[in-house]
Formats: structure tokens, C-alpha cells, sequence
């Protein structure tokens, strides 16, 4: 009984997740494997995350697009034909994706269709020709920033951790000599009271 339950749970779920993934975006329309988002001022925060796998056009053109966030285009394996001009193309390391997928293509049209809005050096490239060192020198990502700042915690901390290694070394050492001698007095002490109990008993 439960396992047949569990099975049901599984299979709505399943169902929910293919739903999901082949439901029309709320903000396109689609008809006939033609998804169309365009002329909807979508910025690419705006955009949706997956479009039905169906999907043989995609019309993103005449947006407020300035990247395709990476990935986006690759589940669609019908995928014909890409509409992307009227956007504002930042050409930046966010645009690297959106580079990489248009080399792929074999429409010139498209890719004389897709250039850089901004930044100003670089207003009216066409993206796919962008070299990808200048595009990634551009860019100081916050990942760089978080890897150089974990870098030198990661450091503090390994000077810390030395530092208080070597703090506990040294009391160690300190408190093994100064047993030693405790132990060296005890025993002295109980040498020489037992050499004055002998002188007593001789005398
Ligand atoms: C290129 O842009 C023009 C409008 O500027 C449009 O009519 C044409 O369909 C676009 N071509 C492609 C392949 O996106």
C-alpha cells in the first residue's frame, strides 16, 4: 500500500516537473513549436527560465535583453530559428553564453543581428566576434573578489593556527620542565629526610 502510494507521489510529481517544462512562458505566446517573447520589454531578469522543449522559434527580438542567462537555449533540440535583434547586448562576461551559442550557428543573418549596446568601447560589435580574452579581461566578477578574499582568510586563518600551535609547543615545554624539577625538589626533599631519620636512629 505504501509503496503503491509512494509510486503515485512519483508519478504526479513527474508529471507536474514535464508540465512544467512544456507549459507556454506566462509572459509569451505560443503556437504551432513558435514561442513568441518579443516586443514584451523583457529584461533578462525577466526572462523565463526554460521554454517548452517543443520548440522550433523562439522570437526574443525587440527586448530589453542585455544577456542570455547561460544554458537557456541548450534543452530545446527542435530549436530552428532565434530571433534576437532589438536588444541591448551588454557585452560583458555575461554575454559569453549568448557568444558561444552563436558560433554554433550556421545563420549569418542571425549573427549580423546580435551587437553590443553597450559598453561605449564596444558599441556596434557583433557579439559572436568578440575576442573572448578581451570580454573576460573586462570583467571583474564578484566570484574573483570572493576567491581572493577566501584566499587571504584562508591565509589569516593558517597564521593564526600556526601562532597557537606554537603557543601551546611552548607551554608544554615549559610546564614538562617545570614538573621535572617539582619531581627533582620531591625527590631531594625525601632523600634528605631520610638521611636525617638514619642520622637519628644511629645516634
Ligand atoms: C535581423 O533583423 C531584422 C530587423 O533588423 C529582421 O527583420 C530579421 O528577421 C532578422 N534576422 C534574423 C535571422 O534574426
Amino acid at each position: 500500500m505504501r509503496r503503491v502510494l509512494v509510486l503515485v507521489v512519483l508519478v504526479v510529481l513527474g508529471a507536474d516537473v514535464y508540465a512544467a517544462q512544456d507549459a507556454c512562458p506566462q509572459v509569451c505566446s505560443c503556437r504551432a513549436g513558435v514561442v513568441d517573447c518579443s516586443a514584451r520589454g523583457l529584461t533578462t531578469d525577466k526572462l523565463p527560465s526554460s521554454f517548452p522543449t517543443d520548440t522550433i522559434e523562439l522570437r526574443l527580438h525587440d527586448n530589453l535583453l542585455t544577456s542570455l542567462p547561460a544554458g537557456l537555449l541548450d534543452p530545446l533540440p527542435a530549436l530552428e530559428r532565434v530571433s534576437l535583434h532589438e536588444n541591448h547586448w551588454t557585452c560583458d562576461c555575461a554575454v559569453l553564453y549568448l557568444r558561444e551559442w552563436l558560433l554554433k550557428q550556421h545563420s549569418n543573418a542571425l549573427i549580423r543581428n546580435v551587437s553590443c549596446a553597450s559598453p561605449p568601447n564596444q558599441q556596434g560589435r557583433l557579439v559572436a566576434y568578440l575576442d573572448e580574452e578581451e570580454v573576460l579581461s573586462s570583467c571583474h566578477s564578484w566570484l574573483c573578489d570572493l576567491a581572493i578574499a577566501s584566499q587571504i582568510s584562508l591565509f589569516v586563518f593558517i597564521v593564526v593556527q600556526v601562532l597557537l600551535l606554537a603557543a601551546v609547543i611552548h607551554f608544554l615545554r615549559r610546564f614538562d620542565r617545570l614538573t621535572c624539577d617539582a619531581r627533582r625538589s620531591v625527590h631531594n626533599d625525601e632523600a634528605s629526610e631520610e638521611a636525617v631519620l638514619l642520622k637519628d636512629r644511629d645516634s
